[in-house]
């Protein structure tokens, strides 16, 4: 047992939040990291058909687990009905990240829900103060998906001086001792998802498993160019962290020549259809080459928790 004031909040073993992750994250592996002993999170993207959320939720509810759901602000706003199915399902927790959540806090609250947001700069910790969310995600560059500018632990540093509420660190915290060096850098716990890539549980492919497995941390790229090919209106400020691969390679630099580029969406559309992972998105962070196995979620939690624990054992020898 490692405690923080979120493994206390959440009755967790574990201060390790999966994190929702579009397209890889549903019931299974939200189950599997809560049955770890920390919190697994669905991934609600802008494209989720609605009846998913209440699907999904099913499985670790029957399992007798809590659960969180991330949702993102930009497509709740176009898509309110995303969120009105998040609360029906009763979550513990729901993150609305990826723009404003302060039109969400209320309506979460009120059916007793904590609210989550993930912040990139400190002008977005401002935005989350003035919503009144319970939980601050300081997430870093390094992590896999969409994100912004800023390193984690510069980031993770100036929120936790600049904020009273819990914060979680996200991007880049893949093993023990990176999990022990958030805590005691004042974190309440991870929000971990590019260790989680290749987990059993996951909904993404055999073959994207595998090019995950056999990745370097060396060859991630910040990029637009799948969103502005396939026509997504993510705002501008939010690349995505995708694995380097010919598409980025083909487009880099030259993301804007892709508006209204037919060909280009629809060799991208084809490619995600026919899984042909040289021309499709496939979103991992930095620390991907630190993930080398196929295997449950469940022994990925438990193998953070025993490495962190160790971890934390060890320093105070450091005080000599
Ligand atoms: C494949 C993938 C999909 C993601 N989808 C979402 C999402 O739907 N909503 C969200 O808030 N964050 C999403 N993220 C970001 C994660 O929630 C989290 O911030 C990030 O994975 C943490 O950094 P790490 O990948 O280094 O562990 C996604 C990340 C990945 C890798």
């Amino acid at each position: 047992m490692i405690k923080t004031a979120l493994t206390r909040w959440f009755d967790l073993d574990v201060p390790v939040f999966g994190a929702p992750m579009a397209g890889v994250a549903g019931g299974e592996l939200a189950r599997a990291v809560s049955l770890g002993g920390g919190l697994g999170m669905l991934g609600v993207g802008s494209e989720t058909a609605v009846d998913w959320i209440a699907e999904q939720a099913q499985v670790p509810a029957e399992a007798g687990v809590s659960f969180g759901i991330g949702l993102m602000a930009w497509a709740v706003e176009r898509r309110p009905e995303l969120l009105t199915a998040a609360i029906a399902a009763e979550p513990v927790l729901v993150s609305v990240s990826f723009g404003d959540p302060g039109p969400f806090v209320g309506p979460l609250h009120d059916a007793g829900i904590a609210v989550a947001t993930a912040v990139n700069s400190l002008a977005d910790l401002d935005r989350a103060h003035d919503a009144g969310v319970d939980i601050v995600v300081a997430q870093g560059t390094e992590a896999g998906g969409h994100t912004g500018q800023r390193a984690t632990l510069p980031l993770l540093q100036e929120v936790l001086a600049a904020t009273d509420r819990p914060v979680l660190a996200a991007g880049g915290v893949a093993t023990g001792a990176g999990l022990a060096a958030v805590l005691v850098a004042g974190a309440a716990g991870a929000w971990i998802g590019t260790p989680f890539l290749s987990c059993t549980e996951a909904t993404n492919s055999a073959a994207a498993r595998e090019r995950v497995r056999a990745a370097s941390g060396d060859r991630t790229v910040l990029t637009s160019a799948f969103d502005i090919a396939l026509g997504l209106p993510w705002p501008a400020r939010w690349p995505g962290r995708a694995l380097v691969n010919e598409f980025t390679v083909a487009w880099e630099g030259r993301e804007d020549e892709l508006r209204g580029d037919p060909a280009a969406a629809e060799q991208v559309r084809r490619a995600r259809a026919e899984g042909d992972l040289e021309h499709a998105p496939l979103y991992a962070g930095e620390s991907v080459g630190l993930v080398s196995a196929e295997e449950s979620a469940t022994a990925v939690v438990r193998r953070l928790a025993a490495e962190a624990r160790t971890a934390l054992e060890r320093a105070p020898r450091l005080l000599g």
